[in-house]
């Protein structure tokens, strides 16, 4: 694999950093980025062949091959001016050198997942650093550490673990595609977030390039601004080049079953209990449920999802589902034990395939082949929704086709409880009993139709609000909805506009993230639709 490289010491960084000197900005002109970059390129030595402009034949497939939700770009008429795929960060300071002189917009991409498209689609005019040839991955077996650069997947850091060791993992969101960069600056719940947290509460150190080009570590950024990016995104406060995070230890074996039960076998009932135990069970097991109306025999029903991971045998499993969860009937049967790496094929869609799907960028998750559109939402429980609000959902689920839309029920507790809402800025902690995601997806032919999806969910997400958190309503950043508010886009966007989403994202941590904003970016260079403002913009 390009650029992996597996080793027990970490990977040596160029330090070099240098200070960028801001020359005089001009009127913008398409053909002055691709030059100033080659000129930039040329002064460091760099290759040239990581640029890709409209006229580059591979620029399309450059473009598309990391766009994870075709909603996104449809709904934009721009197409970045210039694609760099770096292999060095001396061609990522050369970006953001042309894009301040030029001031042109700068977006940056790790693995294309956010769920507006924010990596790759702007409305202003604007290039892509995308990440995707920086992702070695290096592994210290005895601190039980690894430097993983942002372009990795989350596919790629599960294997080169596993091939590492069989007790050790990390614990981070299921689809492998998802890129190391979003995902650990805006949090990352994992099937193991009960024992172990969040991806973002693992990060001890990090390489970023601020906004004027200089490569900075733990140390020279200044523990606010290395604060900042363990949740409240990359993209509000530079380049994110790599994390250096603390992996876990795992047991050799764990348990997963995902056990079904329609409406005709208490869906409803069982559902409703699950919220009384989900966040309470012992914080080795993670019982998640997804939630979909389907056809069963010709019919259509609710199918209930309990989708779970037991870190541990199943004979000590049992014990505690027939303890605390009696009424889902869980048996032997529905068990399978198996190595931590299975599992995280198991969960993606992948069982009984080559560990090497994991490394793959190509082979899509199995929701987004099907349905490449879709618009994702997200909410926070604390009090059991009762059983006349889960049939109202069902309600809202029968309206769509089978499979088209789905709930998950993804339950907190456990170690999520031990941080503070402060400690990083991702701030949903104790009190929380489970976060909704939302999603309805819809293919091509059904594109037609996409409004009265987008229609659909808002009416479910209406629907929803007398069940869930209040003042702020919260929602998690990685599942990024821009119904919840925007930014201009422009430099000075207002506090109050952004401090709509930043406060659900963020709660009280959004007055912070704008301190070191202000700080750190003052003149608000790195930005988008719903990035962090400077205190100077208001
Ligand atoms: C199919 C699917 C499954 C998912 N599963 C989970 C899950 O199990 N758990 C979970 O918590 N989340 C999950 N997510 C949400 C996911 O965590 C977020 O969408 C995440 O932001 C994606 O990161 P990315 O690098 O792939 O996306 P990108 O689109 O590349 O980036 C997302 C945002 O981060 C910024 N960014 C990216 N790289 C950098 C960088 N190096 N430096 C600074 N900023 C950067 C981008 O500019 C953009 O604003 C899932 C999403 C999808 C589509
Ligand atoms: C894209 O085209 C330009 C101009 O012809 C060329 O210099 C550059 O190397 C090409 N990029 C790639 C990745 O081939
Ligand atoms: C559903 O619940 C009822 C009442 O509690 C019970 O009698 C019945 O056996 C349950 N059905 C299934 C399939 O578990
Ligand atoms: C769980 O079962 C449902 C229904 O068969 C299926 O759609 C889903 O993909 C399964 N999930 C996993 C992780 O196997
Ligand atoms: C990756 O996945 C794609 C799509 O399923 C497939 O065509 C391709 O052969 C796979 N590549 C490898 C190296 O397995
Ligand atoms: C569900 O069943 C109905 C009626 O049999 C059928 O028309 C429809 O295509 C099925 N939908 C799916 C998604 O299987």
């Amino acid at each position: 694999m390009k650029n992996m490289v597996i080793s027990g010491s970490t990977f040596p960084f160029s330090l070099l950093a240098f200070i960028l000197i801001l020359g005089a900005s001009s009127a913008f002109n398409k053909d002055d980025f691709f030059e100033c970059l080659t000129l930039q390129y040329q002064k460091s030595n760099s290759e040239t062949d990581s640029i890709y402009t409209p006229k580059n034949a591979s620029y399309s497939f450059v473009l598309q091959s990391a766009i994870h939700n075709l909603r996104s770009e449809s709904n934009s008429a721009q197409k970045p001016v210039v694609i760099i795929t770096p292999e060095h960060e001396s061609e990522i300071q050369a970006a953001v050198y042309c894009s301040k002189k030029l001031k042109i917009q700068l977006r940056v991409r790790s693995g294309g997942h956010d769920y507006e498209g924010l990596s790759y689609v702007s409305e202003t005019p604007f290039v892509i650093v995308d990440m995707r040839n920086i992702r070695s991955i290096s592994i210290d077996k005895e601190k039980n550490t690894a430097w993983v650069q942002t372009g990795a997947t989350l596919g790629e850091l599960y294997y080169t673990i596993a091939k590492n060791s069989k007790t050790l993992a990390f614990t981070a969101g299921v689809c492998p595609n998802v890129g190391v960069g979003g995902h650990f600056s805006g949090g990352g719940y994992s099937m193991m977030s009960r024992k172990h947290g969040i991806a973002a509460d693992h990060i001890i150190d990090a390489k970023l390039i601020d906004a004027h080009g200089q490569i900075h570590d733990r140390k020279s950024m200044g523990e606010d601004l290395f604060w900042a990016i363990r949740g409240g995104g990359g993209t509000s406060f530079g380049i994110v080049v790599a994390f250096k995070v603390q992996l876990t230890v795992i047991p050799e074996t764990v348990t997963v079953f995902n056990v079904t039960r329609t409406l005709e076998q208490n869906a409803t009932q069982l559902v409703h209990r699950w919220q009384y135990v989900a966040d309470k069970i012992d914080e080795n097991l993670l019982l998640r449920l997804f939630l979909r109306s389907i056809n069963s025999s010709g019919r259509r029903t609710i199918g209930a999802f309990f989708t779970s991971l037991y870190l541990g045998r199943v004979d000590d499993l049992l014990p505690v589902m027939q303890k605390k969860f009696p009424e889902l009937g869980l048996v032997k049967e529905d068990c399978t034990e198996m190595p931590w790496i299975e599992s995280t094929l198991y969960f993606a869609g992948f069982q009984g395939q080559s560990l090497d799907v994991l490394v793959n960028r190509t082979e899509p998750f199995p929701p987004e082949a099907s349905t490449p559109f879709f618009k994702g939402k997200s909410d926070y429980v604390k009090q059991p929704i009762p059983e006349n609000g889960l049939e109202g959902i069902w309600e809202f689920l029968n309206k769509e086709d089978a499979n088209r839309a789905e709930l998950q029920f993804s339950p907190y507790g456990g170690r999520m409880n031990d941080f503070s809402e402060s400690e990083i800025p991702f701030p949903h902690r104790a009190g929380n009993i489970f976060m909704i995601h939302y999603r309805v997806g819809w293919n091509l032919e059904e594109n037609a139709d996409s409004g009265r999806h987008m229609k659909w969910i808002r009416e479910l997400y209406s629907f929803m609000a007398r069940y869930v958190t209040k003042s702020p309503r919260a929602a998690y950043f990685n599942y990024r909805d821009l119904d919840l508010g925007m930014n201009n886009n422009e430099v000075k966007p207002s506090y109050k506009e952004a401090s709509v989403w930043g406060v659900k994202y963020f709660k009280n941590n959004f007055k912070r993230l704008v301190q070191v904003k202000s700080k750190v970016d003052p003149t608000n260079f790195y930005r988008n639709e719903q990035s962090v403002p400077p205190v100077s913009s208001w």
